[in-house]
């Protein structure tokens, strides 16, 4: 969407992972506070994104939303000011239907009202559900809350999630900023990595100002090992999805914070040239050897080896399937372990990657020279 935003995907946080319906004001202050005393806000998370549940059951007497008011009792214009003192952005939630997925007033037919409202308390973005939708396609239930956000005046971004009905990727690049390509995640290696492999479809419609969105992370909830929560982290940001952790920030681990705070990683996803990462080769039984690639600015590539098979292998990843010259020398930038693979790669370049592992890398062409 051509609204000046999402120029690279969005990053930040979201109560739903983790909190689910059981949030209030002072989690998300907290939250807030915990994305600045970690330094993750430094590095790029500066959505704080309060999910379903927020608001009173019923409209009030003049048709408004209303906030909780025992879990939000002051207010979300209050929680808006103080996520904005320390430098963040506040996002909200709502439904393109009659109700949220947990039976909160859903905004079709108030878009305007609504967009108002979102406006009025200083609301930065909006997440926006597709449950009780009356049967009608998400095309057009999704446009009429972008118009009434424009109309606002005020600045938000606009994530769509239709939970990938209607192949969003062909529709919402006019729409919204991001469109969720799939179901929702859930905390599980199966689940992350189909997923993958639905978001890795729409490839090619990804690009600034329009992100495809396989769900939020799933970082630090302990369904997973640090391997593969650390596939899952490289693989989002190879994919230029939005970079929305999922866990309780203020109770990070040691592993979830390393692997959310690689700045490398971030820098790919955050890479200005915009170009979504795809699956470009698998092999092995069940093709479980797979190598994800794409162009990053500069020339280079990024590249992740990831090995969904259950025993350490080698993967190899041939120029070829890069789209290199295989008489091309290039330099290997580790991601993880945060330095250069000693001598430059002719060819093609192996690795060892565990089980239900992965690698990442960023390649380097040397210089070509043409003659002029
Ligand atoms: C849907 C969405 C989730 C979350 C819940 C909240 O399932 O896809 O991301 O927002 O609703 O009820």
């Amino acid at each position: 969407l051509n609204n000046g935003l999402a120029k690279t995907p969005q990053m930040g946080w979201n109560s739903w992972n983790f909190f689910a319906c059981d949030i209030n004001e002072i989690v998300i202050k907290e939250t807030a506070d915990a994305l600045l005393t970690t330094g993750l806000a430094k590095l790029g998370y500066n959505y704080v994104n309060i999910d379903d549940c927020w608001s009173e059951l019923v409209r009030d007497s003049k048709g408004q939303l209303v906030p909780d008011s025992k879990t939000f009792p002051s207010g979300i214009k209050a929680l808006a000011d103080y996520v904005h003192s320390k430098g963040l952005k506040l996002g909200i939630y709502s439904d393109a239907g009659a109700f949220t997925c947990q039976v909160r007033p859903g905004s079709i037919f108030h878009e305007s009202d609504d967009a108002k409202l979102f406006a009025s308390w200083g609301v930065d973005y909006l997440k926006y559900d597709n449950c009780f939708n009356l049967g009608i396609p998400p095309k057009e239930r999704y446009p009429p809350m972008r118009d009434a956000l424009n109309a606002t005046g005020r600045s938000i971004f606009y994530s769509l999630c239709e939970w990938g009905v209607d192949d969003p990727a062909l529709w919402a690049g006019t729409v919204g900023n991001s469109w969720r390509t799939t179901d929702d995640i859930n905390d599980s290696w199966a689940s992350m990595t189909t997923i993958a492999d639905l978001n890795d479809k729409w490839a090619a419609y990804a690009g600034p100002g329009g992100w495809n969105d396989p769900d939020m992370l799933e970082v630090g909830n302990g369904g997973m090992t640090y391997e593969e929560y650390r596939a899952h982290f490289s693989i989002w940001a190879l994919m230029k999805a939005p970079l929305l952790i999922g866990c309780d920030v203020r109770n990070i681990t040691s592993e979830a914070f390393e692997i959310l705070s690689n700045e490398e990683v971030i820098s790919v996803n955050q890479d200005p040239l915009g170009v979504q990462g795809r699956k470009v080769y698998a092999y092995g039984a069940d093709n479980s050897y797979q190598v994800w690639a794409g162009p990053l600015s500069g020339q280079r590539l990024a590249v992740v080896l990831w090995n969904r098979g259950s025993k350490t292998a080698s993967i190899t990843v041939k120029w070829d399937v890069l789209g290199l010259e295989s008489s091309i020398s290039v330099s290997v930038r580790d991601l993880w372990k945060h330095n250069y693979v000693s001598a430059n790669s002719m060819a093609y370049f192996s690795a060892r990657v565990d089980a239900h592992s992965s690698e990442m890398y960023v390649f380097t062409p040397s210089m070509t020279f043409s003659a002029s």
